[in-house]
């Protein structure tokens, strides 16, 4: 039996770190793609990861392409492609440069791996999974945005901070769109299995969820030539474990949300349960009054989004 094909789409930090992540992880083989332009670094990005394999040990088949012949029968697709924030920009400026390549990308997806489950990782997330979806015509539920797995890892980091206790003991839950507008769900945050409110202030609380709500932004500044990749490609690679290894992982994605919570056909981040068919349930919670207007405040940003991304020549 072979091992599943991951394809990477963007050979770039994200995309690079991503097949890391996976690699190191051993979820499957992996290709890593990137447009002729940039040459043979997709190859040696590859033939680099392949040989930390002997001392990390790992047993992967990892290669690097411009060609997508090479993605050919891929169990997951990750599409990273695209040009990333600079200081100042917002997740929005990028929209119509993006658009146009992850729409270029899914075309070629459609036609080499027709059975694959995508991850669409390319900003402005809740757009460009709706541009992958609808050129490459996938099921919805094979078509999936990632965003909530990253905003929840940095809201659980500030709070482990905060409180001086271990990662692993918080479990919280964002919802909404990836940006500012994205919605904290403080009764469904706990701490060793203590609600957050118990421990922390209202007000100490508003300032941790700014933060996450400003956490992409905040790194941008700091490299000052790119955006963020360690914890994007950590949360990817979250994703694609739960669907090759079919976990039923339950955790906050950009999914295609229709009836549910009465968006009315939009991606926006709602808990969900992850498996082999991609998203195999969104889980409807009934929102307390302010997470509701929280919620529909963030579907409105999302639904402007995608109206800009319609009025483009694409
Ligand atoms: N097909 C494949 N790859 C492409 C295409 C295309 N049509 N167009 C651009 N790329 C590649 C670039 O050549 C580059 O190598 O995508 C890669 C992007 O890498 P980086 O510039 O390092 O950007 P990165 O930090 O990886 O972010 C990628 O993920 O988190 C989001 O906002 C981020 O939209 C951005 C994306």
């Amino acid at each position: 039996m072979s091992r599943p094909k991951i394809s990477i789409i963007g050979a770039g930090n994200v995309g690079a770190t991503t097949a890391h992540w996976c690699a190191a992880a051993e979820l499957g083989d992996i290709v890593l793609l990137d447009i002729p332009q940039v040459g043979d670094m997709p190859k040696g990005k590859a033939l680099d990861l392949m040989q930390a394999s002997p001392i990390m040990g790992f047993d992967s088949r990892i290669i690097g392409t411009n060609d997508y012949a090479d993605t050919a029968g891929s169990s997951v697709v990750v599409i990273t492609a695209g040009i990333a924030r600079k200081p100042g920009m917002s997740r929005d400026d990028l929209l119509g440069t993006n658009a146009k390549i992850v729409g270029s990308v899914a075309e070629q997806i459609k036609a080499t791996s027709p059975e694959a489950v995508l991850i669409v990782v390319s900003n402005p997330l809740d757009a460009m999974v709706q541009r992958v979806q609808k050129v490459s015509g996938f099921p919805h539920k094979r078509v999936i945005g990632q965003a909530g797995v990253l905003d929840t890892a940095r809201y659980r980091t500030f709070l482990a901070m905060e409180l001086g206790v271990s990662v692993e003991d918080i479990t919280a839950l964002l919802m909404g769109g990836h940006g500012d507008t994205m919605v904290p769900m403080p009764s469904c945050t706990s701490v060793g299995g203590i609600p957050v409110t118990r421990l922390i202030d209202p007000k100490r609380l508003e300032e941790i969820v700014d933060r996450t709500r400003k956490g992409g932004a905040e790194i941008v500044g700091l490299l000052k030539t790119g955006s963020a990749y360690y914890a994007p490609a950590a949360a990817t690679t979250q994703m694609v474990e739960a669907i090759i290894k079919d976990k039923k992982r339950l955790i906050p994605v950009a999914a295609w949300c229709d009836k549910e919570y009465g968006v009315g056909g939009y991606y926006v981040g709602v808990p969900a349960i992850l498996g082999a068919g991609g998203v195999e349930r969104i889980i409807e919670l009934d929102l307390e009054p302010q997470e509701r207007a929280d919620f529909k405040k963030s579907i409105d940003a999302v639904k402007e989004l995608v109206a800009a991304m319609d009025g483009l020549a694409l």
